[in-house]
């Protein structure tokens, strides 16, 4: 028998590694998806290799996390509960799609991976996994085995030779990819606590960000982000140059205390120094390239599309139909935007579009020829009739 796991090589997927092995008695073949995580990669072949894995596949997928999923949900202007760029629950979908054609390939008969009973990550890996390869049988030792506790844990990782982080350090729970870091546990499940320093590595904190602000011209097409300052970039370099130049800012940290999709809440904090400059552009843009109606039905839906993001929901019919939508929309979303950035701070200069729908003959406050300031007084009339009426009853 045949199990492709979903590996890190962190302390948890490593102890699940050997312990699938010998509860199953079958063959783990791990599979890492290189989604930007950078450092963590270093070595990790070798260390899946020791731990006893048959085979160690580690695949470079930033591009189709950029293309297919990242800009996708940019697109929609996704936000969970007001705040969320859905940094995590993004990558999980693709995560699934690799390992499922994997196991296919390999003939195995089932993923696994390392998420808890307690979280949304479980959801997110194996409801996309029902959508694409329903054969497949889903292993997911945290709700299977009777290890209780950190400390059990590392007791089979000692007996089973899997080296141990050594460090009493501060040991969060991350999740790093090309459009943020996350961090939960430790201090953080006091939701009253600050966050330590230890939890900055994509953003210096904005009081140490340089007093000179930086000013960056960012450039989309239909949606998409395609140019900073003027020179075009491929998705992935675009990116990273994001995260750099928000990150030397201060830009994109989150505190917040949410509500997972399995009924608790959960208090993160987030680093997303890139994605916030792209949302915080792209809506800027949308002011001025997209129709009133169009842009105010894509803001109703917006809730609704994150929440099936954030709940694992990416394989649906429900969210397909609804991108086909926002792509639609975003046909118009075309142009620049002028930015500062500054301690934290984003703030948009200007925007310039060659489909921008602002008139300037019908804004300007001097005298034009197209409005006929008259057509006003009716149309308010009308808009009150009811108020009227309304005012009428109640007296
Ligand atoms: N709470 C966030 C989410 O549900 C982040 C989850 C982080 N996952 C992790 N395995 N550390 O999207
Ligand atoms: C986990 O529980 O494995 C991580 C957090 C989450 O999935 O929400």
């Amino acid at each position: 028998d045949k199990v492709v796991l979903a590996y890190s090589g962190g302390l948890d997927t490593s102890v699940i590694l050997k312990w699938i092995q010998k509860t199953y008695d079958c063959e783990v073949i791990a599979f890492t998806a290189d989604l930007g995580q950078e450092e963590e990669l270093d070595g990790l072949e070798k260390k899946a290799l020791s731990t006893g894995a048959s085979k160690a596949y580690i695949e470079d997928l930033q591009q189709e996390f950029v293309t297919d999923f990242i800009q996708p949900m940019f697109r929609a202007a996704a936000v969970y509960e007001g705040r969320y760029l859905l940094g995590t629950s993004i990558a999980r979908p693709l995560i699934a799609k690799r390992m499922a054609e994997i196991a296919l390939a390999e003939g195995a008969q089932a993923v696994a991976h390392g998420a808890t009973g307690k979280g949304n990550d479980q959801v997110r890996f194996e409801l996309s996994t029902m959508a694409l390869a329903p054969s497949l049988r889903i292993i997911a030792p945290w709700r299977e085995w009777d290890l209780h506790s950190r400390t059990e844990l590392l007791e089979f990782a000692r007996q089973n030779n899997i080296p141990v982080p050594v460090s009493q350090e501060k040991m969060y729970s991350c999740d790093r990819n090309l459009l943020h870091l996350s961090f939960e546990g430790s201090e953080l499940e006091d939701p009253w606590l600050e966050p330590e320093k230890g939890s900055y590595h994509l953003a210096v904190p904005p009081e140490q960000a340089p007093d000179e602000p930086e000013v960056i011209t960012l450039g989309f097409e239909k949606g998409n982000p395609v140019s900073i300052n003027g020179a075009e970039m491929d998705p992935v370099q675009l990116f990273k140059r994001l995260i750099t130049l928000g990150g030397r800012h201060g830009i994109g940290r989150l505190d917040m205390v949410e509500n997972r999709f399995i009924g608790m809440k959960s208090r993160g904090v987030y680093e997303t120094p890139g994605g916030t400059i792209l949302y915080a552009a792209h809506r800027d843009l949308e002011g001025l390239c997209l129709d009133r109606e169009s842009l105010h039905a894509r803001n109703e839906m917006v809730p609704g599309y994150a929440r099936l993001v954030y709940n694992g929901f990416w394989f649906s019919p429900e969210r397909e139909a609804m991108q086909a939508m926002m792509d639609k929309i975003q046909e118009n979303v075309t142009g620049e935007v002028r930015l500062k950035l500054y301690k934290g701070g984003i703030y948009p200069l200007g925007r310039r579009s060659s489909l921008s729908l602002y008139n300037p003959e019908l804004a300007t406050f001097e005298a034009d020829q197209v409005y006929n300031q008259q057509d006003a007084a009716g149309f308010i009339r009308l808009q009150g009739l009811r108020l009227m009426s309304v005012n009428k009853v109640r007296k």
